[in-house]
């Protein structure tokens, strides 16, 4: 199996067997295709190798000096198929400190050469801490460096025990595609500095709001595999994950965090037509299973929660030329999502084993997901207990159009999901009710034109989650978060004869969260904004960009009542156009919170989106 961003197999027999774009009826691989660059080996050492990097806040650390642990330094040359990079890791003894208020991974790394984008993961004791793709190099050397606030890890990372780190990165290395990686991963541990900093961490019993760490952390992952990564492989529909386990008997709160990425046939999942698509023009080589996905969380078999993924762009996606030097949303360290498992505690505290199950909806080969269960532990009594009051799952609301004469066609798919939970814990804390609800919708608008040459995408995914966290005698507790993600899509392909293609590829990945400490607040507490337009060219021929250029431009805000961060840039073949950095609250920014709705987005505006225009109110 694969472990690539790109679709391996498919990538050998590509070279091997057949040549690319020889066969007819391959429309949709030729509009959305995997590919590097054709960059002759430099022998100018002289000139520097080009930074890459993802547009992101800076992590806020304390001003103090860190302890740091340089954990690994590895040489990823043909790592493909093998057993993950293993090191031993202890918490650093000369580190004089106990407590942190921030702790930080590092992820350095330079290639040179040719090389796909390689997807990659980093765990502890099983615990996965960063889902990454590299960065694809060119002749002359790149570097990078990959930053992930991992402080929500800190009672694994504290243990006073050896545990093992290990690191997954498939990589292939031949005669055309030449690049090693090699990495660096430092941890940096920042102590507290002020003293209200960790009267803020600390005071969080309900673990309703920001920075509240949980006591212990069990993975749902593959215990060391001989090969691969420790992530599972879901490879089809009806392919369900399951691992058992227990948890300890005085847990009162539980949150599953999520990662996922996926590959090969769903490296696009959003531009991937239906199946009676497929069938009526016998197309046998493209995949299918329409443009829907959904990661389904299951307890002992009952659904608890749906995770609908952001539309990561891996660096050699689309037109790699667009993610030179300023990589896709996301790409560098994929969003994880958390599922509220606090209402079925009163079911997992019996000290009986359980199952959790992964599964996804409409899944080709192949999705790597893996989970953290982040529990938080009485210390004043050793047992808790609980009951689920309520569990309410609204089945999957799906309605499509599917128009189409030959190749030609209008493909519209929407859904909705909701789930709900209330269940009661009593701790030494008292009896808490939390209810739990996930509020999901989904849109896709996919035209093909030019018998299957020239495809157009419009995907809209709302993700909201909110938690209400109840005490008798007490104020509840609440959280929200509401996601937009977005995603354009225009690729039109053109055939050169010769076994050369151009492609022409506009993309907009949008990627919004509204978080409110109170749900019931009509103001946010943080808010962010990232949007990514990308147009590019390319002339390919067997995988390899021979001839292209890659625009982009972003715009990232991010307004929180402590820190605000925004940055307006753009590149162009390499080149940095404008890049304006700015650390000043703007509170408009902070209130106008939908995408505007501008040409490329196909349906009327709805109400719901409409509504989140708010006005600000202090009229500025
Ligand atoms: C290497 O690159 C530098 C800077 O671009 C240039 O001045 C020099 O002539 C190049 N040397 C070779 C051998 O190409
Ligand atoms: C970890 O430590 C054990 C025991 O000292 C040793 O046998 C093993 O080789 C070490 N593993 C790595 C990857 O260094
Ligand atoms: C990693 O790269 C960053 C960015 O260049 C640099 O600031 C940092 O010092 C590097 N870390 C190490 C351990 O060299
Ligand atoms: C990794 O660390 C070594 C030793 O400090 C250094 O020589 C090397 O340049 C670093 N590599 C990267 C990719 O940062
Ligand atoms: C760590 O564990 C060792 C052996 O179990 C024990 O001797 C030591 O006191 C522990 N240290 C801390 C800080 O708990
Ligand atoms: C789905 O994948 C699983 C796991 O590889 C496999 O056992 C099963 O046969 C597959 N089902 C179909 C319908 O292909
Ligand atoms: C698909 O194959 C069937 C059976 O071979 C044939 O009758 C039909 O005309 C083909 N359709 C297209 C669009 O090629
Ligand atoms: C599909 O649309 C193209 C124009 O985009 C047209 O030339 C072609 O004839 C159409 N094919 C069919 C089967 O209608
Ligand atoms: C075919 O490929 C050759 C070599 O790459 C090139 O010289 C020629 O112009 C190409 N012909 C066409 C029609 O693209
Ligand atoms: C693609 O982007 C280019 C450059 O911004 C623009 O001229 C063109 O109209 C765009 N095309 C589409 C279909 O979005
Ligand atoms: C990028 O390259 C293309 C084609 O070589 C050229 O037309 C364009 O002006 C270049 N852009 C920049 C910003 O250098
Ligand atoms: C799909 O959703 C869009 C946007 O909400 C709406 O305009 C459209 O009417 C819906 N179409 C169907 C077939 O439900």
């Amino acid at each position: 199996m694969s472990s690539t961003c790109f679709p391996l197999l498919f990538f050998l027999s590509l070279l091997f067997l057949h040549p690319l774009f020889s066969q007819a009826n391959i429309h949709k691989t030729k509009t959305l295709l995997k590919s590097t660059l054709l960059s002759q080996p430099s022998t100018n050492d002289t000139i520097p190798p080009t930074r890459f990097f993802e547009v992101t806040k800076p992590i806020r650390v304390p001003n103090a000096k860190p302890c740091s642990l340089t954990i690994l330094q590895h040489d990823f040359g043909y790592t493909y198929g093998k057993p993950p990079v293993f090191a031993n890791y202890t918490f650093p003894s000369d580190c004089p400190y106990q407590e942190f208020s921030k702790i930080v991974l590092e992820w350095n790394a330079t290639c040179k050469g040719r090389q796909f984008d390689r997807i990659f993961g980093v765990w502890l004791s099983g615990v996965e801490l960063l889902r990454s793709c590299t960065a694809e190099p060119r002749a002359t050397g790149i570097v990078w460096s990959v930053k992930k606030d991992i402080t929500r890890y800190n009672s694994l990372l504290l243990m006073n025990k050896t545990q093992t780190f290990s690191v997954y990165m498939g990589n292939l290395v031949d005669k055309t595609y030449t690049g090693v990686y090699h990495v660096n991963i430092t941890l940096y541990f920042y102590p507290f500095v002020e003293k209200m900093n960790r009267f803020e961490e600390k005071a969080e019993i309900l673990g309703s709001g920001v920075g509240s760490k949980a006591d212990l952390i069990i993975p749902f992952s593959r215990d060391l595999p001989l090969k691969d990564g420790l992530w599972y492989e879901i490879e089809n529909a009806t392919d369900v994950k399951v691992k058992e386990f227990e948890i300890p008997q005085n847990v009162y709160r539980a949150v599953l965090e999520v990662y996922v990425s996926f590959h090969e046939n769903d490296e696009f999942w959003y531009g991937n037509p239906p199946n009676d698509y497929i069938a009526a023009n016998n197309l046998t080589n493209l995949a299918g299973n329409g443009p829907f996905r959904e990661v389904v969380v299951s307890l002992d078999g009952e659904v608890v929660g749906a995770v609908w993924p952001f539309t990561v762009v891996y660096t050699g996606g689309i037109n790699p030329l667009l993610w030179r030097p300023i990589s896709g949303v996301g790409s560098f360290d994929l969003p994880t999502y958390d599922i509220e498992i606090t209402p079925f505690l009163g079911n997992l505290l019996d000290e009986k084993t359980h199952k959790l199950g992964f599964s996804v909806t409409n899944a080709l080969n192949v999705w790597y997901i893996d989970a953290n269960l982040h529990l938080w532990l009485d210390s004043k009594s050793t047992k808790t207990e609980g009951k689920l009051l309520q569990h309410d799952i609204v089945p999957l609301g799906v309605s499509s159009v599917s128009d189409f004469k030959g190749l030609n066609g209008t493909f519209i798919t929407n859904t909705t999901r909701f789930i709900s939970s209330t269940g009661w814990v009593k701790s030494s804390y008292g009896t808490v009710t939390t209810k739990s609800i996930q509020d999901l919708s989904y849109s896709n608008s996919m035209v093909m034109a030019k018998d299957g040459d020239l495809q157009i995408v419009h995907q809209m995914i709302h993700f909201n989650d909110s938690i209400y966290a109840m005490m008798p005698a007490s104020d509840a507790k609440s959280k929200k978060s509401l996601k937009r993600f977005l995603l354009y899509l225009y690729s039109d392909y053109l055939d050169q004869g010769n076994g050369t293609s151009m492609s022409v590829a506009n993309v907009t990945l949008g990627f919004n969260e509204k978080k409110y400490i109170d749900a019931d607040a009509r103001l946010p507490s943080s808010s962010l904004r990232n949007l990514q337009n990308g147009q590019g060219v390319m002339v390919v021929k067997d995988n390899l960009v021979v001839s292209g250029v890659g625009s982009t431009q972003q715009t990232y805000n991010y307004d929180s009542s402590k820190f605000c961060y925004s940055r307006n840039i753009s590149s162009s073949n390499y080149t940095i156009l404008y890049d304006e950095v700015g650390k000043t609250c703007n509170n408009r920014a902070k209130f106008h919170f939908g995408f505007a709705l501008s040409r490329w987005w196909p349906f009327p505006a709805r109400r719901a989106f409409l509504a989140s225009h708010v006005v600000d109110p202090n009229g500025n």
